[in-house]
């Protein structure tokens, strides 16, 4: 266990393993950031020439470590890039502070001399190590590296309420970040939807968290007419489940439901995947994962906004109770639909969680689903795609992602794919698959709109963003990144304030 703490002390003076100073560029030359004007001094003029023989430019993402020989007292100096001085965001020093955790492999404590002069500063500091150190190790047998026992935040403003406020936020935000992520990194095998339920289940007992879980299996999905999350599950061994989960504080603002997919394995079904594209399928899971993480930490947080979730958890499989090409669902609620391609289950699943969440009667629906490649393929895999009937609450949630560093774009649902939608099948209500590929993640949007009943709806297409196949970069892991948490939790504060 690592224990944060902020402190308003020297940086040359304190005695940590390790002590991190960011460095800007400027027409001057590099500069030492704020926050570490203590460790500029004691260093005075050898430092241009220290960093110059380094090869340290000050751009984002670089890092060195240097052993000070004792010109301060700790051994060892971090010096992170954070680019141009004149351009510095929170969020350039949230992602400097990710790159700095990920440096730091072996040192017992660790001190921040980072720009941390407001609290909103301090969060992201606090944000950009808890989630730069996350590890999946779960499976390595080799023994970890060791975690700092203790990370000291060095700010003027340690004995503040807003600080400290800023820090505990950042604690329980990061916590959910890094649960979400452990559960999109689980392997398939080990996290099928009736384990993923078992983990919800888990999470409760152990919250401090006011919410309370609900689980529906399948038979009792069946029954109900959940015809989505039945027919997608119904080719797999592991039955699907429906998560469901409440908090409501008194004095609600508002009512927010969320809904999440959560296909825990995706082969595409009967429309099976070429093979190096099942290979990231785990990560189907990371919308539900989303939602029900951000759904504790908005409780832990005691946000004064009542909050339903809904995580339709089912496994993608093939076998010969699969659900073909061709077959008509009823989906919850009644509405009949032809499904034209399994590897399009997410809509499916949503489609049920959605009717569920309308009637609850929220003042808005989000969901978040890594629901269309279509949707990678137009914003790359930093960027979320953003989707909606209401051009308001599509900007609210943007500017709740700004503040969260999760990038986010808007994209539109056109009168012509909710015309294709409602005409494309001849036998059923709704045709799940425009079998014209253009413009996947609009079709994929319209199609959950015929869901929501009308009601202020927002979905977030994930399917870039929620899982890194490639290297590390700032505060953001290989794997499962746990995006859309911070956003959520943003958006439930957001509508707490108005
Ligand atoms: N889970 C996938 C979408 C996805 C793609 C997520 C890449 C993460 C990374 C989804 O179920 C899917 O297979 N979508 C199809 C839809 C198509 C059949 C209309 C796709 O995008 O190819
Ligand atoms: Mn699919
Ligand atoms: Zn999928």
């Amino acid at each position: 266990m690592t224990t944060y703490s902020l402190r308003k002390a020297a940086a040359d003076k304190i005695k940590t393993d390790a002590l991190v100073v960011g460095v800007c560029t400027s027409a001057k030359g590099l500069q030492v950031a704020p926050g570490g004007e203590d460790v500029a001094s004691a260093y005075g003029r050898k430092l241009t020439p220290l960093l110059s023989t380094l090869g340290f430019s000050g751009k984002a993402g670089e890092v060195v470590k240097v052993p000070t020989g004792g010109v301060v007292k700790s051994p060892v100096l971090v010096l992170v890039g954070l680019g141009d001085r004149d351009a510095l965001t929170t969020e350039k020093v949230r992602r400097a502070t990710g790159t700095a955790a990920r440096a730091i492999t072996n040192a017992a404590s660790v001190a921040l001399a980072l720009p941390a002069h407001d609290a909103e500063h301090v969060r992201a500091v606090a944000d950009g190590y808890l989630l730069g150190s996350y590890a999946y190790a779960e499976y390595k047998t080799a023994e970890p590296p060791a975690r700092p026992g203790e990370v000291v935040l060095l700010t003027d403003r340690a004995k503040t309420k807003d600080a400290q406020t800023a820090l505990e936020t950042a604690q329980v935000v990061a916590t959910a970040t890094c649960l979400a992520r452990d559960w999109v990194n689980t392997p398939p095998g080990d996290f099928t939807p009736e384990k993923f339920a078992d983990a919800v289940s888990a999470t409760k007992k152990s919250s401090k968290a006011k919410v309370t879980v609900a689980v529906t299996d399948e038979k009792a999905l069946e029954a109900e007419g959940c015809g989505g999350i039945i027919g997608v599950g119904r080719g797999s061994a592991n039955p699907p489940r429906l998560v469901r989960l409440s908090y409501k504080p008194r004095g609600a603002k508002a009512h927010l439901a969320l809904v999440g997919k959560g296909i825990t394995y995706d082969s595409g079904g009967l429309s099976l995947k070429p093979g190096p594209s099942m290979v990231t399928m785990k990560c189907d899971m990371a919308g539900a994962a989303a939602v029900v993480a951000a759904t504790f930490a908005i409780a832990e947080l005691g946000l004064p906004i009542a909050v339903t979730t809904y995580a339709p958890m089912a496994e993608n499989m093939v076998s010969g109770s699969s659900t073909r090409p061709g077959d008509v669902l009823t989906m919850f609620g009644g509405k009949t639909v032809e499904v034209l391609n399994t590897d399009a289950e997410g809509r499916l699943v949503l489609a049920d969680a959605l009717v569920k969440a309308t009637r609850d009667k929220p003042d808005l629906i989000v969901d978040v689903a890594t629901l269309t490649g279509a949707c990678v393929v137009a914003l790359g895999d930093r960027v979320a795609g953003v989707l909606g009937n209401d051009p308001d609450l599509v900007a609210q949630i943007r500017g709740a992602g700004e503040k969260a560093g999760e990038a986010l774009w808007p994209l539109p649902i056109t009168d012509e794919m909710t015309e294709k939608v409602r005409t494309n099948s001849k036998v059923a209500d709704l045709a799940q698959h425009n079998t014209e590929r253009w413009g996947g993640t609009l079709y994929a949007a319209a199609f959950l709109q015929e869901f929501v009943d009308g009601a202020r709806w927002a979905h977030l297409d994930v399917a870039g963003p929620a899982f890194n196949e490639k290297g590390p970069h700032g505060y953001t892991p290989s794997g499962g990144t746990g995006i859309a948490v911070s956003t959520l939790v943003e958006l439930a504060a957001d509508l707490s304030a108005r």
